[in-house]
């Protein structure tokens, strides 16, 4: 207000009074600030007061996860081929009926589709073309698709999840296989024989593993064979690379020219392995549990008793398991 009473002074009035209404409004200003100021700071310590943190307490126990047997697993055959110079490959769990069957030398009226127990997805009304499936082993991932996209020579694995419809102690609808193949032009079944023995010594920790090769059929291996273990049960406890028994472990064989074929690859000019083992078997057989259907109810209790520290992370030299 005395502000605008300025217009209406003398010049000389204007400027005295001007230069004390300056200074008094500077004075106002300054007061006003200081106050806020005050108040922000009593705000800010009335917080610190409150919200204080001892940062000397001693933690709270916390409850760890765990990593999972099949994940545990899955981590040490990686590591091990890995150290043997194999790569990861991975491709889809819903393959077409050719990738999954056809591909592998499985013709539509061969027995081998029944025997793997498959799940058909639904079609569209009037789509009359062979359903996809839920892949029934981890043969088309490594044996086509890596063929395919990488061509030979070629060394690969693929650990993942396949599905049969089965159900009981040693069986479940999803499992998880890795499958390995080495492709290349003077590769046999000698090597397949090293690689294998070699697998078996690292993974199961023991020196004095023992292999039994026995002639099988695959459709899409020629010759194949199914390849058992030395071991003993004593009282239930399963020893590995002793006593009388045998206990199969996987399926393998040298790679049928038909596949190589379908896979781009001539069959005059390459050669090579392939195996497929399943992981759950080996977490059982390794871990000793005995029951598969454990595996995938989510039971915390089953969690914290078979399973393994996150940050031990397997590897061939610092050791599979701790
Ligand atoms: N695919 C076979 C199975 O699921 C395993 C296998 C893989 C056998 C590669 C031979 C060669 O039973």
């Amino acid at each position: 207000m005395k502000m605008r009473e300025l217009g209406k002074m003398t010049p000389e009035e204007r400027t005295t009074t001007g230069a004390a209404l300056n200074r008094l409004k500077d004075e106002i200003d300054t007061a006003l600030r200081a106050k806020k100021e005050a108040l922000a700071d009593a705000a800010l310590n009335a917080r610190l007061e409150s919200e204080w943190l001892d940062v000397t307490l001693p933690g709270r126990p916390q409850r760890q996860g765990t990593i999972h047997p099949v994940s545990q697993v899955m981590d040490e055959v990686t590591a091990i081929f890995a150290d043997m110079g194999f790569a990861v490959a991975e491709g889809p769990q819903v393959e077409s009926d050719w990738y999954n069957f056809d591909a592998l030398n499985i013709a539509p009226e061969h027995p081998a589709r029944q025997e793997h127990d498959t799940f058909f997805m639904a079609r569209a009304e009037g789509d009359n073309r062979p359903p996809h499936v839920l892949r029934t082993h981890t043969s088309p991932p490594v044996q086509i698709r890596a063929l395919q996209e990488r061509g030979a020579p070629i060394r690969v694995i693929a650990p993942g999840r396949v599905y049969r419809m089965d159900m009981d102690q040693t069986h479940t609808p999803m499992f998880h296989q890795v499958e390995g193949m080495a492709l290349g032009k003077d590769i046999s079944m000698a090597n397949l024989k090293w690689v294998l023995e070699e697998f078996c010594r690292a993974f199961f920790e023991v020196d004095n593993v023992e292999l039994r090769f026995r002639a099988s059929h695959f459709p899409f291996t020629e010759p194949s064979a199914e390849v058992d273990i030395r071991c003993s049960w004593d009282n239930g406890q399963l020893k590995i690379g002793e006593g009388d028994a045998w206990m199969e472990i996987l399926g393998s064989g040298m790679m049928h020219p038909k596949v190589l074929a379908a896979g781009g690859i001539d069959p005059n000019e390459y050669q090579g392995f392939a195996f497929g083992i399943g992981i759950d078997r080996l977490a059982m057989l390794k871990y000793g549990i005995p029951d598969l259907r454990a595996f995938f109810e989510s039971d915390l209790r089953w969690l914290r008793h078979y399973g393994f520290a996150a940050l031990d992370l397997p590897t061939v030299f610092g050791g599979l398991s701790k």
